[in-house]
């Protein structure tokens, strides 16, 4: 059986929420020192009342919350309760299409169906003393940070109603909040984005007080309709999105003929647009044919401005991403690239900051919009020709050097960067989950980010999926 298979068979239904379950640490010490709240956000099943769904970004999600304390380690998971998945929980069967998975009986059960599932499963954030869970269609929901219990879908007191026409309005009543909000390092500010689709196809954007009061959104009307996933932030407040260039066939997605996911298409031979958003308007700048799901971070140096991108060559196929494949063909990830704008001279440069194949970075988030130096990521080197990304990585951006830890055939997910108080750039813990292929189980291990030694592994009584995007809080 191909690894991809075996991992998507033992991960495909959570069906246990744990309260504070004390884990056995089962290798190493979690230091003392490493005090606080790992969240975590992703799928927690993929198969719905016996029906499973055709994409992995469409599965329900699931919270969990790892307290480590003491060197114990203490877990919970729950699964969000949005209105959607408490209306199935109760009909017993799929009532909602998502993003990639149209609801089971064909064209009649999907024409003109334009309410989609939210999922809820793609990040969490702690900002203003509220842990949200995040999905990039639609509103956050509120989860308190002790039960994982969902509290209420969550608006900014009413900042996220469509104000727009009656018409943009009628095909979102709400505004999107995009899974990958940034937090300014030095005011405590969170800013975000959603793609909104209507008349007009539009970028908002949000800012938010670190106490969670949010201003009025702003509105930037997109030449088409566009896929994007994150941005980035500098220390400056400039705002750098990637206007990457898709056709989204809309008819076949409304008639139901197509889910959103097998509408979306590549333009290949397109510029892709650069937009840099501050408080004096949008600035537009051209590079290549690419697609972009994460960004490492990006800066401000005079005037230039540096962004390192996972630039992928192509917009990848959408239907594919994680299905069973045929054998264990190797992975084809994206690749650090650095993009070099001169605000003046209008030109782009890219450069590749690494030879391996990555997803999932992290940086110290102090250093988030700032100069930095190391990214950590989920990665593969291409000269081991594994079939995942069974590596976990380092990226020093200054000497171009990648360090690696090679976990084959277990599956490392996201590595969280946890920075020591008072320590250098690269000075702390990584936290990630690792799925174990011979005991189909999962851990958590934390390794020191400099070496990428494992010091600490505490075993979780089940297969947890590696889900897609966490956040760590010393203190709630
Ligand atoms: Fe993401």
């Amino acid at each position: 059986m191909a690894l991809i298979d075996t991992y998507l068979e033992a991960t495909k239904l959570v069906e246990k929420e744990y309260e504070n379950e004390e884990l056995p640490v089962v290798a190493g010490s979690f230091p003392e020192e490493l005090s606080g709240y790992l969240f975590r956000n992703g799928t927690g099943r993929m198969v719905h009342h016996g029906v499973p769904y055709q994409h992995p970004f469409d599965g329900d999600g699931m919270v969990s919350r790892f307290h480590l304390t003491g060197g114990k380690v203490f877990y919970s998971n729950r699964y969000v309760r949005t209105r959607e998945f408490l209306e199935e929980e109760k009909a017993g069967k799929m009532l909602y299409r998502s993003f990639g998975t149209n609801l089971p009986g064909g064209f009649a059960r999907n024409f003109m169906r334009m309410r989609f599932k939210n999922a809820a499963n793609t990040n969490v954030v702690w900002h203003g003393g509220r842990l949200l869970a995040l999905w990039e269609g639609g509103l956050p929901h509120l989860i308190h940070p002790d039960t994982l219990q969902t509290q209420s879908r969550f608006d900014y007191d009413g900042i996220l109603q469509n104000q727009f026409s009656w018409f943009d309005q009628l095909i979102n009543p709400e505004l999107p909040f995009s899974a990958h909000p940034k937090i300014h390092p030095g005011t405590g500010e969170l800013y975000n984005f959603g793609v909104l689709a209507g008349k007009k196809q539009r970028l908002v954007t949000y800012r938010v007080a670190p106490e969670g009061k949010a201003w009025p959104p702003e509105a930037h009307d997109l030449p088409d309709l566009t896929f994007v996933h994150d941005f980035v932030l500098t220390e400056g407040k400039k705002q750098i999105y990637f206007i990457t260039p898709v056709a989204f066939d809309m008819v076949k997605t409304f008639a139901g003929m197509k889910s959103p996911v097998d509408s979306i298409s590549g333009r290949k031979g397109h510029q892709t647009l650069i937009w840099v958003v501050d408080g004096s308007g949008t600035q537009t700048y051209e590079a290549g044919y690419c697609f972009v799901f994460h960004f490492a971070n990006g800066y401000e140096a005079g005037d230039t401005l540096l962004v390192d991108a996972l630039r992928l060559d192509d917009f990848p196929n959408m239907a594919e991403i994680g299905q069973p494949t045929e054998g264990d063909s190797v992975v084809a990830g994206a690749t650090l690239t650095r993009y070099t704008i001169g605000m003046k001279t209008s030109t782009v440069q890219e450069e590749a900051l690494s030879h391996f194949q990555m997803e999932l970075p992290s940086i110290n988030p102090g250093y988030s919009g700032r100069p930095y130096r190391y990214v950590w990521a989920m990665g593969a080197d291409p000269a081991l020709r594994q079939p995942l990304l069974h590596e976990t990585i380092k990226v020093d951006c200054q000497t171009r050097q990648t360090l690696s830890r090679d976990f084959y055939p277990h599956i490392p997910g996201e590595p969280l960067m946890v920075p020591k108080p008072g320590g250098a750039e690269d000075e702390g813990w990584l936290l990630t989950l690792l799925f174990d292929m011979h005991q189909q189980k999962t851990r958590l291990l934390a390794m020191d980010a400099r070496t990428l030694e494992v010091i600490a592994e505490a075993a979780l009584p089940h297969a947890l999926p590696l889900g897609f995007h966490g956040t760590w809080s010393e203190k709630l």
